[in-house]
């Protein structure tokens, strides 16, 4: 029996899904789940070490990106979708995971000084937060995964887990794969003012916008900034709204369109309806499918509970794996006494 690479992903539960997280997380994982074992998850332990302070949304935020995932077409059948607060195992090794971890390999991380200098409004001096990269590699190697699809800003955080892994199997015995990078070409996707797309940034457009606020949005749109008048020609190559054409538009409407622009043939106004047009038709069927998933609250709640327990065998096989590498089996002294 050859078995299948296991990849592991997670998303934390923070807000509402947008177009970022769909061409940049979602359509990558729905490839990923044809040929891999795929563990994918909603991290919401995760979501507290920032919005500790008030964490009354995650739930909803959890359930509601569990519709958006299943909308944008990952089979609960064949990834293991879960809730990481529903596998306690991510607790107990992450703090076994800790015990390991020298405090200046989480210090040097570079998006922790980064954050907290730069995160307002928040204090993010906790030891949660500082721990963050520990639980991120309790969520990988608790699942012996292979392989995490990651963006290049993840990419430190990945290197740390490697550490984590290499340490514990060499002071103890050798349990965790080192898990690998998978770098997967994504697309980029802008936000409404050409920044990359982000909650934080409020420029996104999410996955349960209306057509109206779609509309609405995009006529906010940034378009080329050296095209002033309506005459001017423009740049489709470097302008914002051109690259939503390239994400959702059929091609030939997209070259179509950049022609015009180009030969001032069409203005932006005009191609902001246009383009308001694509993107609600390209969304309508993932906005359907995902009120039929809401609609039906219990089904959809199932759903992850069976997930979680799938996701809880493999937790359990591993745990019963890393208790004995460290001889804390008191299970096994239970069943066979003390020798
Ligand atoms: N840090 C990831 C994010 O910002 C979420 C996450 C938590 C994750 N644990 C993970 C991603 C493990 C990959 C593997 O969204």
């Amino acid at each position: 029996m050859t078995e299948k690479q296991v990849v592991l992903s997670g998303m934390r539960s923070t807000g509402k899904l947008h177009l970022g997280h769909y061409f940049g997380t979602l359509r990558n994982w729905v490839d990923l789940q044809e040929r891999h074992d795929c563990y994918f998850f909603a991290a919401d332990w995760h979501a507290l070490t920032s919005d500790y302070e008030d964490p009354s949304a995650v739930t909803r935020y959890t359930v509601e990106a569990f519709a958006d995932w299943i909308a944008a077409g990952v089979d609960p059948d064949r990834a293991v979708v879960f809730v990481q607060s529903m596998v306690p195992e991510h607790a107990e090794l992450h703090l076994l995971l800790s015990m390991v971890t020298p405090l200046g390999w989480l210090e040097r991380v570079p998006t922790y000084k980064e954050q907290l200098r730069e995160v307002e409004g928040r204090d993010l001096s906790t030891y949660g937060f500082l721990g963050y990269p520990v639980l991120q590699t309790a969520d990988i190697v608790l699942y012996r995964a292979h392989l995490v699809p990651v963006g290049e800003d993840q990419a430190s955080h990945l290197e740390i887990s490697r550490e984590i892994a290499r340490r514990f199997n060499s002071l103890y015995r050798p349990v965790f794969p080192e898990p690998q990078a998978l770098f997967t070409p994504t697309a980029k996707v802008p936000g409404l003012d050409g920044r990359k797309m982000s909650k934080s940034y409020g420029n996104a457009i999410n996955l349960s916008d209306s057509p109206d606020e779609i509309r609405a949005k995009c006529m906010s749109m940034f378009t080329d900034p050296t095209r002033i008048r309506r005459s001017d020609p423009g740049h489709p190559e470097t302008c914002n709204l051109f690259a939503f054409h390239r994400l959702v538009s059929p091609p030939e409407l997209a070259e179509e369109v950049a022609g015009k622009c180009r030969l001032a043939q069409i203005g932006c106004v005009e191609d902001k309806r246009l383009i308001a047009d694509q993107l609600i038709a390209f969304l309508e069927p993932l906005r359907r499918r995902r009120e039929e998933l809401l609609a039906d609250h219990g089904a959809l709640l199932e759903l992850l509970r069976r997930g979680s327990e799938r996701a809880r065998e493999r937790a359990g096989e591993t745990m019963a794996m890393v208790r004995e590498a460290l001889g804390l089996d008191y299970g096994r002294l239970l069943r066979e006494g003390v020798r």
